[in-house]
């Protein structure tokens, strides 16, 4: 397996390019099963989820051709309803496809997520959602088995619109809901929607699509079925959470880096508490700048839906926080055990204590580079944050998990003078 050797302790000095949005770019290709025709996607990140959906949809029959700048993902003949385990377990985000099945062909058949690393993460809001809209759900041998009440969609039978609402604000849930509601009968009110970012991308591609959907990035969409949709062309956001780890990247090595073609109001919270912990950020229209100092002020951080601080940069900001002049407190309130990074951190000096969802965090003057062990998306990110700080080398191990959400991570970091790099495993 591959790892990431850094040498730490290099203050990063230029510039960053963003890449297009992981979470936007999941459910924007799941989108493409709800309708027939050549979609043009461009600014697409190349990352290991986006090829395990694209492995998915071709499963189903989507043809999916890679071109110099984006794909061509054609989905009008489909082959299977069906989306199988080995790759949903490599990626939760697969149940992505059961809005669209569900909705253009009346069933679906999608092997149950199961916990991950950072919680137990159930589906259940998605299924009580596609319930009320007029379809049987089962849960046998592992795997969702969702039908339209009656049987699949002959004779031109749909989902029926519905008013869904969530006790948790949930990101796929909404997507999942918004894209199955845009073909059904009648009107879908979700409330209590998530008003990420992200679900604002994937509405705007729907709606171009010919999709009749308000709201979106409030805490009610409304979405009126329509008969049909169409292919379009579209560029995916860039990537937020990305563009707040290499904001940390500039702060947590005392740097000067500018992070270019991002959206700098989809991070303000982030923005807000790295200032407030010293950092100078300046914002223009297509970027933000950092510089960074020796040792950050410490600042108390609670995760929350959007527009709060959000749960995926909470690692990369204990990392940041672990060498600041004094005590703060960081709680996660989205996700039940999302810190495993803290025991790795410890192991490269850092003092901090979990209690209940949060993490006491007590700055030291500086972290030793150590071996170290991922085990989740951005905790990778906040070990490699880390280490680019600390004294002397860190080994970061399974960076399966980094390549799943991080484009050419060791490049974009030397380029702004990192010593990072990667040696390839069995
Ligand atoms: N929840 C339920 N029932 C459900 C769905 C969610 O109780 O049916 C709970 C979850 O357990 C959690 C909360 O609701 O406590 C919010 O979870 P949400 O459903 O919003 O998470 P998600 O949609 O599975 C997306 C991102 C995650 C990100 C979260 C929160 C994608 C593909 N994934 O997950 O991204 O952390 O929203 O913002 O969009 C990452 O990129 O590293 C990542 C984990």
């Amino acid at each position: 397996m591959d790892k990431i050797i850094i040498t730490g302790g290099q203050r990063l000095e230029g510039k960053i390019p963003i890449s297009g949005s992981k979470n936007a770019a999941l459910p924007i290709l799941a989108a493409t099963l709800l309708g027939n025709g050549d979609h043009h996607l461009t600014n697409v990140p190349d990352l290991k989820d986006v090829t395990t959906i694209i492995k998915l949809l071709r499963r189903l029959g989507v043809t999916v051709q890679a071109e110099r700048n984006g794909l061509t993902v054609n989905a009008t003949t489909l082959i299977s309803h069906d989306a199988p385990y080995e790759l949903v377990k490599t990626m939760r985000a697969s149940i992505l496809v059961l809005g669209p099945l569900l909705a253009r062909l009346g069933e679906a058949q999608v092997s149950l997520p199961g916990g991950c690393a950072i919680g137990a993460r159930p589906i259940n809001l998605h299924l009580m959602g596609f319930e009320k809209m007029g379809s049987e759900i089962e849960i046998r041998n592992g795997y969702v088995h969702a039908r339209l009440r009656g049987g699949p969609s002959k004779n031109n039978k749909r989902l029926q619109g519905a008013r869904i609402y969530f006790d948790n604000p949930t990101v796929t849930g909404t997507e999942n809901l918004m894209m199955a509601a845009t073909l059904a009968n009648g009107t879908t009110i979700l409330e209590n929607a998530a008003r990420e970012p992200e679900v604002v991308d994937l509405a705007n591609f729907l709606c171009r699509k010919g999709a009749r959907i308000s709201g979106a990035g409030t805490d009610v969409i409304t979405i009126e079925g329509v008969q049909k949709l169409e292919p379009v062309d579209y560029c995916i956001m860039p990537d937020r959470i990305e563009t707040g780890t290499y904001i940390v990247a500039g702060a947590i090595t005392g740097g000067d880096v500018y992070v270019r073609k991002c959206i700098p109001r989809h991070l303000e919270a982030v923005i807000f508490k790295l200032k407030e912990s010293g950092n100078r950020i300046i914002e223009d229209g297509d970027g933000l700048r950092v510089k960074g100092l020796d040792r950050p002020r410490p600042v108390d951080v609670k995760t929350l839906p959007y527009p709060g601080f959000p749960t995926d940069m909470q690692a990369q900001m204990i990392a940041l926080m672990s060498i600041s002049t004094g005590k703060c407190v960081i709680t996660e309130t989205i996700f039940e055990s999302r810190f495993t990074h803290v025991g790795e951190l410890r192991r490269m000096g850092a003092d901090i204590q979990i209690q209940g969802p949060s993490a006491i965090i007590q700055g030291v003057p500086r972290l030793q580079g150590a071996p170290v062990m991922a085990s989740d998306l951005r905790a990778s990110a906040c070990l490699i944050l880390a280490g680019l700080a600390a004294e002397g080398e860190t080994q970061v191990q399974r960076v399966y998990h980094l390549d799943r959400g991080y484009d050419r991570i060791e490049a974009k970091l030397q380029e702004v003078g990192a010593k990072i790099m990667r040696v390839k495993g069995e």
